[in-house]
């Protein structure tokens, strides 16, 4: 017996035709007489029919269950009038069953293959049937096509395929790293790599010109829906383009995916914002172009105010104050709003304060409800219902602290209440944020870091001054947004070892560290580098966007839970004495199992 078609893929074509399919029992169910079988297998179901004019066949088909999985010869048949199923692609016809196979049995599944609110650590126990649902069947043919798409696009312009190694160094420099002990170099580790970032400078170096690798890298950093510890990039680099020529070759890889993997066209080109007006703008620098809604900045108007709050942030030298207005927000019920207000701590804003605008020809107690009013002059506030634009109807939040929490906060607020009221275009949309700050300060140490990577350009009227002016010095480097995900970063790179070492210099890296670290770098880079630059792609981000999902687990076939464990494997567990001792390795007592003087020393 010879599988002749996959059951998903049968059709009218079919009609009076002898097939063989093979797969799993969808569904079974008994009409008294009749029984019909759902056969399913990647490319969808089919429905079987057993009569029982034949008794063998119909005996085994009272014998199967759910997940059996059997294989069916029969004829194809058009379904009675009244039972098609116009969803499925196989829903005008059905298999007259002539014999069933039982390839094998199958224990009762832990739950439905349709039931939809399964518990994430359900499906992730049991994979392998979550796998074989049709949502994640789906999933991850999407994935292959996008990737596919990516490779076809690649390989047509000139771009080849190298692996870099797995088993790299430790060169602690962005998310934390997985650290791999060498049994044959006691006391000593590789480290996962993070990127390819530098293996990939260095092909460029070695003259290929253009590289690609779809590759797993990884981040010990903590765990969000759109974060695993391992993900996969596509990595691209390419020498001699400048930024312009590299972001148009790298858009297009965008649209090709779109448009082979899911049918969909994207804008050509996409549009272009910098870092700076996403910020002013969204607060964030991956706005959800689809929503629609703006900050306005009125840090100005609020250094002359009384209102204390404000003016203190307003003349803080990184403050801001700034507002969203919120059409017809006035609708919102005290409940509602009270729960945005209670949203600000989150982001770590002292307060968030709002106007309710009953009447914007009236800038005073008589047409603004709240309780700030009182604390801004008339200037002040028909300055804030001119710029934000605001209608009678409307409700204004406005967030007074550092401009980064304000960001955050009203960054936050402005996409949580564009989905929640409505505010949200269908469709996708992409753009490119450029013109990234090259340095940032370090939150919790003061200390300044990288904004991208310290292998980043500096734009070119920075190069003499970013040394002297971290806080100014803008990077050649740029992201892709895609409704809100960033999908993408990159930049040109330093390709001259004296700008490289002034960076490494300007983030505090001793000479010393430098070589001992970067040393490879700086050495390749002194035998003619080309002007070079790239771009990676989260793979696993942009096939979530596609196909809808919630989480990058939903299109990743075997991922980690919230907490970095595997639950289909049991991964990671502890390991052998004999093991660790192989590994010069002594594992500490956690700080549960350390005896109480030990926790005091
Ligand atoms: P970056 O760190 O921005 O750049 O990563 C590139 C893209 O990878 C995706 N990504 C992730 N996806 C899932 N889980 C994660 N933990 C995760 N971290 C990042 C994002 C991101 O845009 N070497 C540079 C690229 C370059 O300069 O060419 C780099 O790694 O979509
Ligand atoms: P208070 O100074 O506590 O009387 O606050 C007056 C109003 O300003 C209240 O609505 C607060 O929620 C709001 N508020 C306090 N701090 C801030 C802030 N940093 N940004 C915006 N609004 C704030």
């Amino acid at each position: 017996m010879k599988r002749t078609d996959y059951c998903g893929l049968i059709d009218r074509r079919h009609l009076g035709q002898d097939v063989t399919v093979m797969g799993w029992v969808h569904r079974r169910r008994d009409h008294g007489g009749v029984i019909f079988i759902d056969l399913r297998d990647r490319e969808g179901l089919v429905q079987v029919v057993c009569d029982p004019d034949r008794p063998e066949t119909f005996a085994i088909a009272e014998k199967v269950r759910s997940e059996y999985c059997i294989a069916v010869t029969g004829r194809v048949r058009r379904r009675p009038e009244g039972t098609i199923n116009p969803n499925l692609r196989s829903g005008e016809i059905e298999i007259l069953a002539q014999s069933i196979d039982i390839l094998n049995a199958s224990a009762t599944p832990p739950f439905q293959m349709d039931e939809d609110n399964l518990s994430e650590t359900v499906r992730l126990t049991h994979r392998v049937l979550d796998l074989r649902r049709p949502p994640m069947q789906q999933n991850m043919m999407l994935r292959y096509r996008a990737a596919m798409a990516a490779r076809r696009y690649l390989d047509e312009h000139g771009f080849v395929d190298i692996e870099t190694p797995v088993l790299y160094k430790s060169t602690p420099e962005g998310a934390r790293e997985f650290l791999v002990p060498s049994r044959m170099h006691h006391g000593q580790f590789y480290a996962l790599p993070q990127s390819p970032q530098l293996f990939k400078q260095m092909l460029m170096i070695a003259g290929f010109d253009r590289y690609y690798q779809i590759v797993k890298c990884f981040r010990d950093e903590d765990m969000r829906a759109d974060r695993q510890p391992e993900f996969t990039q596509i990595d691209i680099e390419t020498s001699f383009l400048d930024e312009l020529e590299i972001r148009a070759l790298m858009e297009g890889l965008v649209r090709a995916m779109f448009r082979e993997a899911l049918s969909v066209e994207l804008p050509d080109p996409f549009p272009i914002m910098t870092y700076a007006d996403a910020m002013r703008d969204y607060g964030s620098d991956k706005p959800d172009l689809r929503v629609k809604l703006k900050l306005t900045e009125l840090t100005d108007v609020m250094r002359s105010v009384d209102f204390k709050v404000f003016r203190a942030a307003a003349d803080l030298p990184s403050g801001r104050v700034a507002a969203l207005r919120v059409p017809a927000g006035g609708a919102m019920t005290r409940k509602e709003i009270d729960d945005y207000v209670a949203l600000a701590p989150t982001y770590g804003a002292k307060g968030l304060a709002y106007i309710k605008v009953n009447d914007a020809t009236k800038p005073s107690d008589e047409g603004l409800q709240s309780p700030i009013v009182k604390f801004l002059s008339q200037d002040a506030l028909r300055t804030i219902l001119e710029r934000t634009g605001a209608q009678s109807g409307d409700v204004i939040f406005f967030c007074a602290d550092r401009a980064k929490i304000v960001d955050d906060t009203l960054g936050a607020l402005r996409a949580r209440i564009g989905h929640d009221r409505g505010f949200v275009e269908p469709g996708w949309k992409p753009l490119w944020v450029v013109d990234f700050p090259m340095f940032e300060q370090d939150d919790a140490t003061g200390a300044w870091v990288a904004r991208h990577h310290p292998f980043t350009s500096p734009k070119d009227a920075y190069v003499e001054t970013f040394a002297t002016d971290r806080a100014h010095a803008l990077a050649k480097a740029y992201d892709v947004v895609l409704n809100g995900w960033e999908i993408g970063g990159g930049s040109v790179r330093i390709h001259r070892p004296e700008v490289q070492s002034r960076v490494f210099e300007t983030l505090g890296i001793s000479e010393e560290d430098q070589r001992r670290k970067f040393g490879f770098l700086l050495d390749a880079l002194q035998y003619g580098a080309p002007p070079h630059g790239g771009v990676a792609f989260g793979l696993d981000r942009i096939v979530a966007l596609m196909a809808g999902a919630e989480s990058i687990r939903d299109v990743i076939a075997f991922p980690k839970t919230q907490r970095g464990q595997d639950l289909l494997v049991d991964a990671p567990t502890a390991v052998t004495e004999q093991q660790l001792r192989d590994l010069h390795i002594r594992v500490r007592p956690s700080d549960a199992q350390k005896t109480w003087s030990e926790n005091q020393g």
